[in-house]
């Protein structure tokens, strides 16, 4: 896998990505968009063979805050670490960019991903009662934050 910085030309491949994972798929517009504006970046993952995008994260980091905007891998290649490897790369792309903290919001039911932001030291600071619309009701969104300055958990 190649992990890399996200240029509006992958824009197509991440929107791809994104659809495999969300309902509500994000369009290319949106996605080129956010990493056009004030402090958004992303980070792009490639099978090595193919130059296919496989995994993305995009992020935004602001007078000294981050925020992860969205983070995908695609099915197939899910439970290899790569998450794992955005949210880290993601986290020191922050840090650099002078951000102290880095924010996120989950569905409170999203076990892969909750389970994933526990294990890269995010704990919970917040709930949005009922954010995310789901056919049969809603669910609350939980906030999440990590503090950069200290390691993850
Ligand atoms: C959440 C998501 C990004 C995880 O990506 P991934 O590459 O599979 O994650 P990793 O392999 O790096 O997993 C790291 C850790 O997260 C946790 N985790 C990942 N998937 C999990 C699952 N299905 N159930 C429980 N824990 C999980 C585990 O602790 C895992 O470590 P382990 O494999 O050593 O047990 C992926 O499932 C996905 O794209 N889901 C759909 C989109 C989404 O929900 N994005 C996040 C929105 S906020």
């Amino acid at each position: 896998m190649r992990l890399a910085g996200a240029t509006t030309r992958d824009a197509p491949g991440m929107a791809a990505v994104h659809a495999t994972s969300f309902d509500g798929a994000w369009g290319v517009d949106e996605i080129g968009a956010l990493l056009d504006g004030p402090g958004g970046f992303g980070l792009v993952v490639r099978d090595p063979e193919t130059e296919v995008i496989v995994a993305f994260i995009l992020a935004r980091a602001v007078a000294g805050e981050a925020e992860v905007l969205t983070l995908a891998v695609d099915p197939p290649h899910r439970r290899f670490g790569v998450g794992r490897a955005l949210v880290e790369a993601v986290a020191l792309n922050a840090a650099a960019a002078g951000a102290r903290s880095i924010f996120l919001e989950v569905a409170g039911d999203n076990d892969a991903a909750l389970g994933l932001y526990r294990a890269a030291g995010f704990s919970p600071v917040g709930r949005r009662p009922a954010y995310y619309r789901r056919g049969s009701g809603a669910v609350d969104a939980l906030v999440l934050r990590r503090d950069l300055n200290s390691p993850p958990g």
